[in-house]
């Protein structure tokens, strides 16, 4: 028996990283899942984006479970894209109990150095994807009348100023309100609204040539980055794995949590208070 029999759950950017390790949690505590990428390039990011074959792949992992996956390939940003993945769910599954999203694409520059297109695009996927999300999905949960959990994926960048990632702390920042926003109207329909804000964690978003290079100070050395981002927590680990925060996750996403609703969650290794 898992805490999530009989529920269902909707992961964004579940075909890699972190979104991968929260789909697989969800359905390992008995969750079917939905699991939402873009399976698209995007110039914006400095990291890789998921491929079809990724998506699958995640799914799989889903469904050696035992539970249901349903795949869909879809942008967070496209409206029309993300109501259709919810009346798809509902079609399939009849419900939806818990939402992470988690999409998000990363850059690194100094703020005054971005272009319009990769400020606009960052802000898009990381704000306005959860948007984009939440609106399709919240009218058919309202209309089902069973209690939900929504849960944001932020950063310590939600939190702190933090040089080189102007637009992506600016819109994780805006998460934090609109995860605020939404908790103060979704209380009275017994729809919680959370967020889980990550440090550093071990997939490609953190992974790459340039985000090193901004730890290193322009060297190619994965030991000095592992140094430097170990610096930057008060334990003494250079970063977190995805399983670390869909611990966070199946918190928020479980009865475990029915007291909170609003909350913000470091999962960050003592980033924030150092
Ligand atoms: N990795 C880190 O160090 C770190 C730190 C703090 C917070 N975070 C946050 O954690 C979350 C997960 O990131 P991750 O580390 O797993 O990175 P990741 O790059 O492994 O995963 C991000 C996923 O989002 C998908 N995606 C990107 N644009 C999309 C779009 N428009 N529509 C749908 N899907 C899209 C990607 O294809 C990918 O599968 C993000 O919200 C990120 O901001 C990451």
């Amino acid at each position: 028996m898992g805490v999530l029999d009989g529920k269902v759950a909707l992961v964004t950017g579940a075909a890699l990283g972190q979104g991968r390790s929260h789909a697989r949690e969800l359905a390992r505590a008995g969750a079917d899942v939905v699991l939402v990428d873009v399976c698209a390039e995007d110039p914006a990011a400095i990291h890789p984006i998921a491929t079809s074959n990724d998506l699958a792949e995640a799914a799989d992992a889903v469904s050696a479970t035992g539970r249901t996956a349903l795949p869909i390939e879809a942008d967070v940003t496209d409206e029309a894209a993300m109501e259709h993945v919810v009346d798809r769910t509902y079609e399939q599954f009849g419900r939806i109990d818990v939402i992470v999203a988690n999409a998000a694409v990363f850059s690194v520059a100094r703020t005054w150095e971005y272009s319009r297109a990769t400020w606009d695009r960052v802000i898009e996927v990381c704000l306005t994807g959860a948007w984009c999300t939440t609106r399709a999905a919240i009218p058919r949960m309202i209309e089902a009348g069973l209690p939900g959990s929504i849960i944001m994926i932020g950063s310590t960048a939600a939190t702190k100023g933090i040089p080189n990632m102007g637009p992506y702390a600016a819109a994780k920042h805006g998460l934090v309100g609109l995860t605020k926003v939404l908790a103060a109207e979704l209380g009275e329909y017994d729809i919680r609204v959370n967020m889980v804000c990550p440090t550093s964690t071990n997939t490609t978003m953190l992974r790459n040539d340039p985000t090193r290079r901004i730890f290193t100070g322009g060297a190619d050395d994965d030991e000095l980055f592992a140094e430097a981002a170990t610096a930057t927590h008060l334990l003494q680990i250079p970063w977190l794995e995805p399983e670390d925060i869909s611990n966070a996750v199946m918190f928020f996403a479980t009865e475990a949590s029915r007291g909170c609703t609003g909350s913000m969650l470091n999962v960050d290794a003592g980033y924030t208070i150092k």
